[in-house]
């Protein structure tokens, strides 16, 4: 989506050469025929970022972070597409036409553009509201609650007046129809009060992604009242499953580790205090992709969730999450103070960055809580604590692991290592006879499913479909772009068929297609990935042909089992299909 022209945009491309741009940010290194970096998106001091030449792309091995040249300058500036036209643009002395900004033109971009578009107008305005007189409860508020200045700046706090519709009065001006309004969650309907705002009397939390982009609020009432948090709805920007709170200064903080607290407040606390690598899960509880997101920048989290039943039993769920995702884990203590906003307060960051180093092992910690429930005392119950603590080490994967477990808990109880072992291999025949054995606790990313190597297949075939006209044609022969099941290879192979018809391949422009975040990634790593060179090489023959035959597998797969099982003429159609690809000969020649 772009308020310019494709050719612009191309012309622009063709002048901006991706190693000069990126050059002028990171220093890069020639490596064979790619260039390396220190990847900037993320904590690193490794070269993990490659940038292809001949392909105009980047993509970082470790965090996933990739793109074409636009991309870049808007991650690296934290800027628009647009805007990062207009860098690139003037760094090539090419002159930008007046941007369309009608109404109509507006009305036609994107509905999620234009979501972040309102964010970002209400955030401002919010921010605006908090230095007026009327803002002045709100800031009151603010700096009562010992946030400085700078900090109230950093985090662009705002306050939502008393009125309970000038956000409202203020965007339906600025031209937004009432139907996007509603969409984008800063305004809700009834019937007898029409259209209010959906925050008032509040101070304002902006929710920033990380690119700096405003995707929701949150909003805290100044006093007692109730709710004391109000947060935006999910919309088309807004993805709370997916997003934390302060990821987008925390992930440059080059610090060792993140720290996964509960709320707004704790975060900003520990940003003032000098812990800007402090994240919140946004109001709901952590998710796995979160886990997976953070894994990007660290591979240490520190949980500082409240010090109350529900802080423990938060904490105790996201661990295993964390862990599965090939985080280590472990758990501050605030005692006796509830959340390290208050922590800090009461404390100071010194005596808190104590607490970070002392952090107790997620284990220690599941093992601690669990050993509350029982009394040592009672021969029967320390029984049943040695039976729960069994079960709790059956579920690590067997093997190194299981033994590292079984040897520091035997540390713990003082029990010989042999003892602990042979209970927990008793209890684990016990239990496998008479019920499951215990779900595999390896992350899912490396459980092969057929799905994930019909996928695999998908992706490589896109990634020697998109390295050169000649092997393009090759695979087109055979395979037809609706073949492809995963709607982002799909896309994309629709994408480099009009490319080709067009005139020319062009990788890098394929990334303007896609605004999630996730398909951008998954995109730049197929599009990095190491294509064939078709040099006539048996092995290579025999590699691509098997990726056709598993790729129009799986379309066939996939077709059986999402048709309708009565319609007989769609199966005959279906077997028909089968068997052609059975009799398929592939020739590459
Ligand atoms: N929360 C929410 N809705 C509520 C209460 C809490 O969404 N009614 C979420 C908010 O994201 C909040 C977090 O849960 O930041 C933690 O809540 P809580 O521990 O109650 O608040 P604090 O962060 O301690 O807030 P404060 O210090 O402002 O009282
Ligand atoms: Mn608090």
């Amino acid at each position: 989506m772009s308020f310019y022209s494709q050719d612009l945009v191309e012309e622009i491309r063709a002048r901006s050469d991706i190693v000069d741009v990126i050059s002028s940010y990171i220093k890069l290194q020639r490596k064979g025929s790619n260039y390396v970096g220190v990847c900037p998106f993320h904590n690193d001091r490794n070269p993990s970022m490659s940038v292809n030449q001949p392909r105009q792309i980047y993509h970082c091995f470790s965090c996933g972070a990739g793109g074409d040249v636009f991309k870049f300058v808007m991650e690296y500036e934290n800027l628009t597409f647009p805007e990062a036209m207009k860098v690139l643009a003037e760094r090539a002395g090419i002159s930008l036409p007046k941007r369309e900004t009608s109404k109509e033109a507006r009305q036609q971009a994107d509905i999620k553009a234009q979501i972040m578009e309102m964010n970002k107008l209400a955030a401002k305005f919010y921010y605006y509201t908090l230095r007026q007189p009327a803002g002045k409860v709100g800031l009151d508020y603010l700096l009562r609650r010992q946030l400085s200045q700078e900090t109230i700046h950093r985090f662009g706090l705002g306050y939502a007046d008393q009125y309970s519709n000038s956000l409202y009065q203020y965007l339906k001006n600025k031209g937004y129809s009432d139907q996007l309004l509603k969409e984008s969650g800063l305004v809700q309907a009834d019937e007898k009060r029409g259209m209010y705002d959906k925050f008032w009397n509040r101070v304002i939390f902006p929710i920033m992604d990380i690119r700096n982009r405003v995707i929701g609020f949150g909003g805290r009432v100044m006093g007692d009242g109730k709710p004391k948090y109000l947060n935006s709805p999910e919309t088309k920007v807004f993805d709370k499953s997916r997003n934390l709170y302060g990821l987008h200064l925390a992930r440059l903080s080059r610090k060792p580790n993140i720290i996964l607290c509960e709320g707004y407040m704790d975060v900003i606390a520990m940003h003032q205090a000098g812990f800007p690598q402090a994240v919140a899960s946004l109001g709901t509880a952590f998710t796995v992709q979160q886990s997976a997101i953070l894994k990007r920048y660290t591979n240490e989290v520190l949980l500082t969730y409240d010090n109350d039943e529900a802080g423990v039993r938060a904490a105790l769920r996201a661990i295993p999450i964390l862990r599965d995702a090939g985080l280590s884990a472990k758990i501050i203590n605030m005692e006796p103070y509830k959340d390290p906003d208050e922590f800090i307060k009461a404390m100071g960051a010194e005596s808190f960055q104590k607490r970070i180093d002392e952090a107790e092992s997620s284990f220690s910690f599941e093992l601690r809580t669990m050993e509350r429930q029982y009394d040592f005392e009672e021969p029967e119950s320390k029984t049943a604590f040695y039976k729960a603590l069994s079960e709790k080490l059956l579920t690590y994967e067997q093997g190194i692991e299981r033994n590292n477990y079984i040897q520091a808990a035997a540390k713990r109880y003082h029990l010989g290592y042999e003892e602990l072992s042979d209970m927990v291999n008793r209890i684990g025949k016990h239990l496998g006879g008479l019920t499951r054995a215990p779900a595999p606790t390896k992350p899912i990313s490396q459980r092969k499913r057929p799905e994930d190597l019909s996928l695999r297949s998908q992706r490589l075939l896109i990634t020697f479909m998109s390295s050169e006209e000649r092997m393009f044609l090759a695979v087109r022969r055979y395979v037809e772009p609706e073949e492809f099941t995963d709607p982002l290879c799909r896309k994309v192979a629709e994408l480099l068929e009009e490319q080709q018809k067009k005139g020319h391949l062009n990788p890098a422009a394929l990334f303007q297609y896609f605004t999630e975040e996730e398909d951008q990634q998954n995109l730049s790593a197929m599009l990095h990935g190491t294509p064939l060179a078709l040099s006539g090489k048996e092995e290579e023959k025999k590699a691509l042909q098997e990726t056709i035959l598993r790729v129009k597998q799986s379309s066939i797969a996939y077709q059986m089992t999402h048709m309708d099982p009565n319609n007989v003429e769609m199966l005959q159609k279906i077997i028909q299909k089968r068997r052609e690809i059975e009799k398929l000969h592939i020739s590459l020649d």
